[in-house]
């Protein structure tokens, strides 16, 4: 048994678990390595992970990662940021302080084990939409992470003409993983060509000074929101949505749609809008 990392960072020990040569992971799990790790503020980070060969997504598609914790394997669900042509896989997430998991995982750093299981699933996905004209990707918080992906997969631009990713955060240094986001986004050489065009950002801030303020809901109802766009009111001809932010916003979110006629969506009947919440813990 050799520890492969000894650690000074305290809490980190049970990296040492999964790390040692004669470590087996369950049948339904891979041992992937973290290759980065950006913090953007004191409660954002987001981390790269080694990719298995065997893998394969749908943009919007979450997975369980996991850490052993004394001793047991721990996971929660993560929405994969990153998009499915790219070799490595990318996660972004809230620290939470007591956070069983995100406790422990905000101190991960390149080179440590992670756990993840083989099989990903999710509702957030272009296959559960009904081709329209628009699609409007509403985010709040680190529920921006599922439209990381899928605003960089090409489906996404053959299925609709404009492609709107509005994200909403408490603090404008929140936003940032999404300016960035965008920004490499329309300048990346290959879904540059489709984003420029199509995809338009747009963002707000709640509890601080900001060219734009208000919740999502409240820029919804009040109507603001398309007359900033330049676009007319939400239409279930034409119109699609996604939603992911946390239970409450998906809840307020999902009436507004509902009220101005779109139904919800799933893999197996595709409608108007779909959800996913942004999972913490
Ligand atoms: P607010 O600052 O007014 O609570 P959180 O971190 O709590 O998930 O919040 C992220 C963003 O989502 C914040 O800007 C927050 O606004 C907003 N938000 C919280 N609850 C709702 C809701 N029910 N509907 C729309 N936006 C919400």
């Amino acid at each position: 048994m050799r520890p492969a990392r000894s650690t000074d960072r305290p809490g980190l020990s049970m990296f040492d678990n999964i790390l040692t040569d004669d470590y087996t992971p369950p049948k339904t799990c891979t041992v992937e390595r973290v290759t980065a790790v950006k913090h953007w503020t004191d409660t954002l980070f987001s981390f790269r992970i080694t990719r298995p060969a065997a893998f394969r997504f749908r943009a919007g598609e979450f997975v369980m990662i996991g850490l052993m914790i004394d001793g047991k394997p721990l996971y929660r669900a993560y929405s994969i940021a990153s998009p499915a042509w790219d070799e490595e896989l990318e996660f972004f997430s809230i620290k939470v302080p007591d956070g069983p998991l995100t406790s422990v995982l905000q101190k991960i750093q390149p080179g440590d084990a992670v756990l993840m299981k083989k099989k990903p699933t999710g509702t957030l996905v272009n296959d559960a939409l009904l081709p329209g004209k628009r699609v409007y990707m509403f985010s709040t918080g680190t529920g921006i992470a599922p439209f990381a992906s899928l605003i960089r997969d090409p489906d996404t631009y053959e299925k609709f003409d404009q492609v709107i990713l509005t994200h909403t955060c408490r603090e404008v240094a929140e936003l940032k993983y999404g300016e960035d986001l965008v920004n490499e986004t329309i300048n990346d050489p290959l879904i540059g060509e489709f984003a420029k065009d199509k995809l338009v950002h747009y963002t707000s801030v709640t509890r601080e000074d900001f060219p734009r303020t208000g919740r999502i809901t409240d820029l919804i109802e009040s109507g603001k929101l398309f007359t900033d766009l330049g676009v007319p009111p939400l239409d279930p001809a034409v119109d699609r949505g996604m939603i992911c932010g946390s239970m409450d916003m998906i809840k307020d979110t999902k009436e507004l749609l509902e009220k101005a006629g779109l139904t919800e969506g799933a893999n197996n009947k595709p409608a108007e809008f779909v959800v996913e919440r942004a999972f913490v813990g």
